[in-house]
Parts: C-alpha cells; structure tokens; sequence
C-alpha cells in the first residue's frame, strides 16, 4: 500500500511498540515498560493532590487481644496539625470491610482481636504530622486495655478448635482401608511458613468527596468493585454514590485483593466527614502489622504405597492459620484441598483443611491462593516415599502421575481432560540433563565433605478459574473515535501482570489495527458495574475475551458497511495492518470509522463474557471448579554449606504450559517472577510473632525476600508449546499463579543435598520451610542424630532402605518443635 497514515506515523513515533505489529503471540514490551524504568508511571501516590488535601494515619492496638477498656484520644486531637480522630462510633453506615463473612470492623469496636488491628484514625495536614499524632496510640493514657487470653498459633487454635469457619472434608474411596493393606507406609508432619505479599507499592487510597454524596476513590486494589460497596455500606450509601478507579498498582500479589478495603474506607470515612480530600498511606511496617499475608500451615499426614511408590491411600490434615478473621479462608483452603493432589492420581484419599482462628492479622489472598499450600506437603510425601524405597524421587513422581483417558479423575470429581504433564516431563528431563547431572552430583558429594549438591524436580498442576463458580464473569467497553484511535476499558486491574497490554493487542487484533492504536484506560467502577477482583489468574482470560467480543461487535457493524461501500459479503471483509479489504478493494480503517460515523453506525460497544462449564458444589465439595489446567516442571540444583547451612541455587531449568501464549515476553517474566517469588517463600522470608503476638519481622530490615542476585546463573525459562484445549482467548492459558510452585523444587533440592550429607541416615530429612539456615543446620542436625541412634552403622555411602515389609509407620518428617507438639 502507498497510503500514508499519518495517524500510525504519529503513535509509532510515540509508542514502546512497533507500528504494524499487531500480532498475537509475540513479544512485545509491556504496554507501560517505557514508563515503569523512567519513573514517569502514575500509581495511586502520583495522582496530583487537590488544594486542601489531608493525610490520615492510623492508631493501632498495643494487644493481640484485649478489651478496650476506655478510650480519651483528646491528646491525639490536641497534636500537632492534627485536623480530625476518628473512631468506630463515626462510621455512619456498616462497620466492616470484610469480603465474605462480614467480621473485619474497619476501626475496632470493644475488643482488639490482633496487635496491629487499627482502633483509631488521625487526620491531619500531612503525612508526617498524622503519623506522628497516631503513635500516640502507644500510649496507655489514650487507649486503655483489659488483655485477654491470646491464641498465636494455628497448633493452638487446632487444639482449641477455633476456627473461622467449620473444617472442610473431602474424601474419595477407602483410604484407611488401602492404606492398612499396603506394603510400605509413611506418616508424618511438616510444617510451612506464611508470606507477606511485599508488593513494592503497599496499601493505599485517596478519596475525593464529589457534589451530592459522591465520593471518588483512588485505590491501589486488584479489586475496585468492592472496594466501591464496602466504602457505599460503610458510608450507608447507595453504591452509585461512589467511584473507584485504579491506574494500576505496584504489585498486588493477592495482598490487594480484599485487603486494600480497610484503606479505601478510613480515606473514604475521612473525606466523608470532613467533606475534604484524605490520602491514607500505609507506612512498610504499619502494612506489615495491619494486613494479611500468605496462610501459613501444619499438616499431618499418612500414605500407603507400593513397591514402585504408587500411592495406594492417601490422609492429609491441612491447618490454616486463618487469623482472626475469615477474610478469603473459606475459598483459599477450599483452593488447597483441590490441589493437595498437585499431578497425581490419588484414588483413596482423604483431605481436611482446618481455618485456624489465631490472634494474628487476618491471612488472604497470596499468588496460588492456598494452591501451594495444598500441593507441597504431596510433594514432601513423595519425597519421603522415594527416599524409605531408595528411589529417585522422580521416578516416584512419575509413576504417581494422573493418566490420559484412565486414572484421570481429581479427589473433587473433575476429569483431567488436557493433560500433557508426561511429554512436558519428557522434554524437561531432555533438556535439563536430569539424569546425567544425577551422577554428576553423586560424584562431587563422594569427594566434597562440606558441601553438598542436590537435584530436585517438580511438577506442577494448577486449576485455572474462580473457586466460586459466580466470579468467572468480566465486562469490557470498547470505544472507537472517529479518528479510528481506539479506547478500551475492561473491568480487569493492571499490577505489573502485563494484563493491559495483553487485552490491547486482543482488541488491536480483532480490528486489524497496529498495537499503538489501541489505549487502556484505567480500571473505573463508572465504567464496568459488579467486577471480579483481579485474581485467581483468570485477568486476561475473562477481561480478554470480553474485550474480543465487544471489539467484534464493531468490526462486524463495520464490515456490513465496507461491504456495502466495497461490495461484497460483510463476512468475507478483512481487517488488517490498519487496513479494510473485500471483494478486491480496500481502504484504511480511519476512512471507514470516518464514514461509519457519518452514516451514524454505534462505534462503541460492550462486551461480556462468562467461564463455561465451571460448576461446584461447596457442601460436597465435588464439581468442576476448573476451566482447565495450567501445567509446568522444574528441575533445580543447590549448593549447601553443611557447616553454616547457607545454600544457592546454582542453576534452575524451568517448562512452564501457558498455551498458545498471547505474548510470550510477558509470560516468561510471569514465570521468572512467580519461581523467585515462590522461592523466597519456601527459604528466606520468615514471618516471627513474639510471645506476645508482635510480628517482629515487619520491614526488609528482618523479613528476607529474594534480591536479584538470589536467582541463578543458569535460569533456563522456557514456554512449553501446547494449546488450551478449551477455546479461551487465542487458546491462551492463564499464567499469574501457577508458576509460583515451581521452586518446590528448590525446597525439594535442599532436601535432596541434606540427605546427601548423611548418607546412612534411616530417614528422609526433616525439613521445615522456609528451609533458612537456621531449619537447614536443624534437619542437619536431627538426620546425624537417627544415624547415631541407628543400629545400621554409617559406613555404607547408599542410603538404608527401609525394609518392604515394614510395619510400623515410619516417621519420614518431622516438623519444627512447634509442628510436632501441636
Ligand atoms: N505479577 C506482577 N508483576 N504483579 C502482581 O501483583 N499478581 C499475581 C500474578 N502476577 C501479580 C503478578 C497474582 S496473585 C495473580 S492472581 C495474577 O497475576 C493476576 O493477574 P492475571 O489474572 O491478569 O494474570
Ligand atoms: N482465587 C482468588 N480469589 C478467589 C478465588 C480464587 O480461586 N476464589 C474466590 N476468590
Ligand atoms: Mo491472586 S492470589 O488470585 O490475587
């Protein structure tokens, strides 16, 4: 073509993207990258401040449980620049920002249930001056408690039997029954600690009080949605009353799902009452000790098994540490039990998942949302199962693996219809080097006496769709002006995910257009009512496909009318390169927008669209809670340091299935982030609670999260060619959370390189995660000492095997103190 768009010069000129590009399916920059390493991306803190705005900051309880005996805050209203306190009794409307179970006060009523819980709000003319009238709540003068008796523990809150919601129980077969006839059994405890989402922007809102009851809030959430109801009940609004928009977030990691309520309605409160704009932004330590993290969890465990390790019956107990609210507990264990299975096919089993009710911060949403929970103690099983028959835990894995047309049905009732987990196997063994590197390593741990190699490999498995099957539904809006630029809207959040960019190049797709035509605007209650969060990895495949349906919408009210200019069927009309071609002729998409507009065709639409098939039943907890499944392996090999327990991963070969990806840079950041993130989760970050409920990890200072130096030389990350078998958008799959257990590996190599260290040991070692070098040197220590009680001698290099005809359990793993007394 000879035409020149001037418009296309223009964008090209201006965009990070290549002009022409409209391609699905390759890797093209993230929509803001240009503007996330210039510094010049608007996050929720960016947006100019209106004259006259006030910063709010909160007072928090000094208890992990308490009576709140009397409270004088005329101190904290005689502070410095203070303007407002605000307590409960101002809240006109409900006292809550809880999601589900309305039982999450937004400003404590009576009784702290956890230190850190939020009893006041100061207003004040900045940031400083509020934060400083807050620590007054330090004070006894100003908040006067009566403690009571606190539950720190989910072992504790177990024995008690407190918990948030009543235990969930999913059983299939006769596990006991298996299990008593097997050959071989294991039985055990482990233990693994929480996460603190630690997105780089932590909480925040902004709320801008409009004429007649309006109220815009700016929030940094995965969820605008409900930010906007629970600000409208808390404010005894209707919600039309009220705006939420979000630009984008830095980081959000699930941490944002329910949990940037609590900030949206104290700004909210605020802007309300005093009829003035109130930012509230959560200092790094105030977000630590105020909000949710990952559910840390006990489990109890017990397997029979086979020769080859086949798992013959199977009784997990997965405790939660809910803490002292419901928040998402009930849909985060329900996501456990249904993925304690991970890629096996476990005929006879039994699962419980216990939500722990503890007087700590409410646990929530965090990257896998109870997944990993649920599929790594099946992992620890494995290990502990191939290590009793002296087998290389691969191989266990292997011969556990759900089948293709046979042994395929889920402990929940669900066929698995798209499994590829064997052939990925297959080529990441092939490419890894698996089995040479196997003896490689046996050979250096023969001749090297402190440190220690080991090689793991992890399959993953991961259910893709809300657990409520109601969520799976998403709204776009697609406007295309008259100079054929095009503005999309949808109802999806961007927290670094690349979601925006993927829904353009869906639409710029649809309409044949270059990707720098294409603008998505920021995530707006106005715009699209009653979203879903953000969440369960499903942004791009409910937000895409809406977007493709309302963009089709217009390309075919255009089509019928280049048919009509050109001649021709609407049907047989292309769209591409900026182009509109049929029956010979074409002409550019502005030309045809330009005359569309004229003959008064609509030149915006909507789009909706809803998950098929997902159904579930939550009192038997059998259904199809999936769409379909997101698959991936990794293999990892680690040094340890057997006399100061430090330990690197060295190298790290990663296959991860996200179908046809749409834009496979996007991907593969998404499964580099997810392995390091799940990585610091089972090693570095450790959250540690005092004796009085204080968690005292609550800065980088004391809480560890990998750093770029923390990922391996050798990080091989590859896109696993595959097609969803199910028709989502280009037949994508969902890639947010999956990636996020990979690193099992990682955890399972460290395991690998201690069992190597102490040879003779009877046991598989006893590892807790995070595996710090603390928990490291511990499991050391505990191996060295079976072999020292062991009447079998230390002499040979091969591990003991335990006999076949063993009778009485083995203990393969024994969790920390804490665990084991529970
Ligand atoms: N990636 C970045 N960069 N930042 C994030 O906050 N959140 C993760 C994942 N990847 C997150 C991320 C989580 S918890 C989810 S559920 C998905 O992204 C959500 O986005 P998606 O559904 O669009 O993939
Ligand atoms: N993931 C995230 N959020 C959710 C889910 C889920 O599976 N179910 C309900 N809320
Ligand atoms: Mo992700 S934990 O579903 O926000």
């Amino acid at each position: 073509m000879n035409r020149i768009d001037p418009f296309l010069e223009h964008a090209a000129s201006q965009s990070t993207f290549d002009a022409g590009s409209t391609a699905i399916g390759v890797s093209l920059p993230h929509e803001s990258a240009a503007l996330h390493v210039s510094g010049e991306a608007t996050y929720t803190d960016d947006v100019a401040e209106l004259t006259g705005t006030l910063h709010a900051a909160l007072g928090l309880s000094r208890h992990a449980h308490a009576r709140i005996v009397s409270m004088d805050l005329d101190a904290v209203r005689r502070a410095p620049g203070v303007i407002a306190v605000l307590s409960a009794a101002d809240i006109p409307g409900e006292n809550n920002c809880g999601p589900v179970l309305h039982d999450d006060p937004i400003l404590a009523v009576d009784e702290v249930l956890y230190l850190g819980q939020p009893v006041f709000a100061v207003i004040a003319e900045n940031h400083e001056l509020a934060r400083r009238a807050a620590s007054l709540a330090k004070s006894d003068d100003v908040v006067r408690y009566e403690p009571l008796e606190a539950v720190l523990t989910p072992a504790e809150a177990k024995a008690r039997k407190q918990f948030v919601l009543p235990p969930l129980h999913l059983k299939r077969g006769d596990p006991d029954a298996r299990m008593a006839a097997a050959p071989h059994r294991i039985s055990g405890s482990f233990e693994v600690g929480g996460q603190e989402q630690f997105y780089l922007e932590g909480q925040i809102a902004y709320a801008v009080p409009k004429e007649m009851d309006g109220m815009l809030v700016y929030s940094s959430t995965q969820h605008p949605s409900e930010m906007q109801q629970v600000v409208a009940h808390m404010l005894d609004w209707p919600a039309h009353n009220v705006v939420c928009e979000c630009r984008r977030m830095g980081g959000g990691f699930g941490g944002k799902e329910s949990q940037s309520a609590l900030f949206a309605c104290i700004a909210a409160l605020a802007a309300q009452r005093l009829r003035r704009p109130v930012k509230l932004r959560a200092d790094r330590d105030d977000d630590f000790m105020i909000t949710g993290k990952r559910h840390d969890a006990i489990y109890e465990y017990e397997a029979g098994f086979d020769d080859q390790g086949r798992i013959l019956g199977a009784r997990v107990e997965i405790a939660l540490r809910a803490g002292y609210s419901a928040d998402l507990s009930g849909a985060v264990a329900t996501r456990a039990v249904c993925h304690f299975d991970n890629a096996y096919y476990l005929s006879d089993v039994d699962i419980v998942a216990l939500c722990c009710k503890t007087n700590t911060q409410s646990n929530t949403a965090f990257r896998g949302f109870g997944g990993p929970q649920g599929a790594l103690v099946m992992e620890v099983m494995l290990d502990s199962i191939a290590r009793q028959l002296n087998r290389d835990p691969l191989d266990v894995r292997v011969v556990n693996y759900y089948g293709v047309g046979e042994r395929d049905t889920t402990p929940y009732g669900q066929r698995v219809e798209d499994n590829v987990i064997a052939p990925l196997t297959d080529e990441l063994l092939d490419t890894s080097h698996y089995r040479a590197r196997r003896a490689a390593l046996a050979a250096f741990n023969a001749t090297s006496p402190v440190l220690k190699r080991g090689l793991a490999f992890s399959p993953v498995k991961f259910g893709i769709s809300f657990n409520v099957p109601f969520l799976n539904q998403a709204g776009a809006l697609v406007h295309v002006y008259k100079d054929g630029s095009v503005l999309v809207n949808h109802g999806g959040t961007e927290m670094g995910q690349g979601l925006n960019t993927k829904v353009a190049q869906v639409v710029a797709n649809e309409l044949g257009l270059p990707l720098s035509r294409v603008r998505v605007s920021a995530t707006d209650t106005s715009k699209i009512a009653n979203t879903s969060a953000t969440a369960a990895s499903t942004g791009s495949d409910l937000n895409g496909k809406a977007a493709e349906a309302a963009a089709r919408t217009i390309r075919e009210r255009l089509a019928e009318l280049a048919a009509r200019q050109l001649g021709g069927n609407a049907a047989d009309v292309q769209f591409a390169d900026g182009e509109v071609s049929v029956n010979g002729g074409a002409m550019p998409f502005t030309q045809l927008v330009g005359a569309a507009y004229l003959a008064r065709v609509q030149l915006w639409s909507d789009g909706f669209y809803t998950t098929p098939r997902v159904h579930w039943d939550a009192k038997t907890l059998t259904g199809h809670p999936f769409y379909y499944f997101a698959y991936g392996a990794a293999v990892s090999e680690v040094v340890i340091d057997t006399l100061t327990g430090e330990w690197k991963l060295v190298r790290a070969d990663v296959l991860h299935d996200a179908g046809q990806s749409i834009n496979p840079a996007i991907d593969i950041g998404q499964v580099e982030g997810g392995f390091i993130q799940g990585m610091g989760w089972l090693t570095t970050e450790e959250l540690w609670w005092n004796r009085d409920g204080r968690l005292m990890t609550h800065a980088p200072s004391t809480y560890k999260i990998p750093a770029v130096s923390d990922t391996p030389d050798a990080f091989n990350v590859q896109l696993y060619q595959n097609r969803n078998a199910e028709p989502t958008v280009f037949r994508s799959k969902a890639v947010g959370e999956p990636p996020l257990l990979l690193p099992f590996s990682v955890f399972l190599a460290i395991r690998d390189a201690l069992a190597a260290a102490v040879p003779g040991a009877p046991v598989a070692p006893a590892l807790r995660a995070p595996a710090t070098p603390e928990a490291i040197l511990d499991a050391l220590d505990a191996l060295q000492a079976t072999v020292a009680s062991s009447s079998t001698g230390t002499s040979t290099a091969a591990p003991t095997t335990t006999t076949a005809t063993a009778t009485a359990p083995t203990t393969a793993t024994t969790g920390s103190p804490a665990a084991t007394n529970a």
